[in-house]
This record gives structure tokens, C-alpha cells and sequence, in this order.
């Protein structure tokens, strides 16, 4: 099958030395990306600015800003069967960029801030490709999952509990719940990302593989 995922944070420009962004590491998706390659899948990473090597047999497309990803996903999504949106893409991004840098002055400052573009959101409803969204919480996980399940036009969505050091962004470690359209919860419990990365693949592909027409 080919899998496009991203990763990482995307990073919006302020001015030329400012910008807002996340703590993702990338090192979730850089572990599907490995599995899927193991598994002798094709793989294309869309990747924010991560520090880490990325898989030598993934076609790497490497991003900035959620413009960029948004754009990335668009090309790759024209010939893939899979679709995992990994990436901690950002919600919102500043009205403008400043030309030249922002002077600081003793007087409060706010920053006018605009919704980014969804990037699930903007995928087509009418599509032959499986679509894998990641549901990043630190409170009441299972509700959250479930409601950007039903809204943001996801077959799947894989949960996790982002508050916790020992599993939360920038760890080795996940613990993640992943929530199907059937209905279906299933937890699997904490352990390497590489590991929780090669069962998310192999449950991704048998669940793909009910909802796809095409060949693979
Ligand atoms: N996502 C996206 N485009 C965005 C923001 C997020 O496609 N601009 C995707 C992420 O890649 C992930 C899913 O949406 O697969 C959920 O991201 P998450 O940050 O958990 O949720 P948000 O939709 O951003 O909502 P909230 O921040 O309110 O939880």
C-alpha cells in the first residue's frame, strides 16, 4: 500500500526571528513511517522541522509552516491508500508577518492570531483512501477522541494522553486508544513508539482493506 504521514510541529512565522509552534518531536510519526516501510509498504513523510533522521527508504517532503503541510498532503493524498495525519499541526497562525523584526517597548503586546487551515477538515468526504487522525488530549480524552471522530472526517482516530511526561510529546514512549468508525475502542498499552507504531500499522491495514475498493 502507499502511506503518506506526517509529523512533527509546523511552525508559523511571527516575523523573520519569531515564530509559534509546538513541542511535537515527530518521533510518533517517524515510527509509523519506519513500520510502515517494514512491512514493505511505500511510504512519502511530510515532515515539520524535527530534529531526527528520517526513515532512508521514506520519500521525505520536508514542511514549514501548516500552509506548506497543507499543501504537501494535497499532492500526496492524489495517489496513496493511507492517510495518517500525525503532524501537530497548528490551529492558529498570525494575521500577519512582520517584514522586518518586531521591536520590543515597555508596553503590553498582543499578537493577532487567525485559525490555520484544518487539514483534515479540508480533505475530500467522497475519497478512495483510508484517513488515520491523531487526537492529542490531556483531559477527558475518550469524549474529545470521539467528537473529532464524528467531525473531522477521519476512518479512524488514534488518542493520547499528551499531559503525561512519560508518554506525551518528545518521549520514547506512547500509550494510545484508537476509535473506529464501527463503534470500536481498543487501547493498546504503553510501550516503545516503535512498537505502538507496528501495531498501528497492521491494525490500520486490516481496516483499510475493509473500506478500500481499489488495488493494492
Ligand atoms: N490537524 C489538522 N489540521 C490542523 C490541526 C490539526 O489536520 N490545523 C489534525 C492533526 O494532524 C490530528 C488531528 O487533526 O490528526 C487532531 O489534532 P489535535 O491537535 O488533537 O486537535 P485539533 O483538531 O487541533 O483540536 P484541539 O486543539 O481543539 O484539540
Amino acid at each position: 500500500m502507499k502511506f503518506v504521514v506526517t509529523a512533527g510541529p509546523t511552525r508559523e512565522p511571527i516575523d523573520p526571528v519569531r515564530f509559534l509552534s509546538n513541542r511535537s518531536s515527530g518521533k510518533m510519526g517517524y515510527a509509523i513511517a519506519e513500520a510502515a516501510l517494514e512491512e514493505g509498504h511505500d511510504v512519502t513523510l511530510i515532515s515539520g522541522p524535527v530534529k531526527l533522521v528520517p526513515p532512508p527508504r521514506a520519500k521525505l517532503v520536508s514542511v514549514i509552516t501548516s500552509d506548506e503541510m497543507h499543501d504537501a498532503v494535497h499532492q500526496a493524498i492524489r495517489d496513496c491508500h493511507v492517510l495518517v495525519m500525525c503532524a501537530a499541526v497548528s490551529d492558529y497562525k498570525p494575521a500577519r508577518v512582520a517584514k522586518d523584526k518586531i521591536k520590543k517597548s515597555d508596553q503590553s503586546f498582543s499578537l493577532d492570531l487567525i485559525p490555520a487551515r484544518d487539514i483534515l477538515k479540508s480533505l475530500p468526504l467522497s475519497r478512495n483512501f483510508f484517513v488515520v487522525g491523531f487526537a492529542a488530549e490531556t483531559n477527558e480524552m475518550e469524549e474529545h477522541a470521539r467528537a473529532k471522530l464524528a467531525t473531522k472526517n477521519c476512518d479512524m482516530i488514534v488518542a493520547n494522553d499528551v499531559s503525561d511526561p512519560m508518554i506525551g510529546m518528545g518521549s520514547d514512549e506512547n500509550a494510545v486508544t484508537i476509535f473506529s468508525q464501527n463503534g470500536e475502542m481498543e487501547k493498546i498499552a504503553r510501550a516503545s513508539k516503535k512498537f505502538i507504531a507496528r501495531a498501528l500499522v497492521k491494525k490500520i491495514c486490516v481496516n483499510a482493506k475493509k473500506v478500500l475498493t481499489k488495488n493494492f
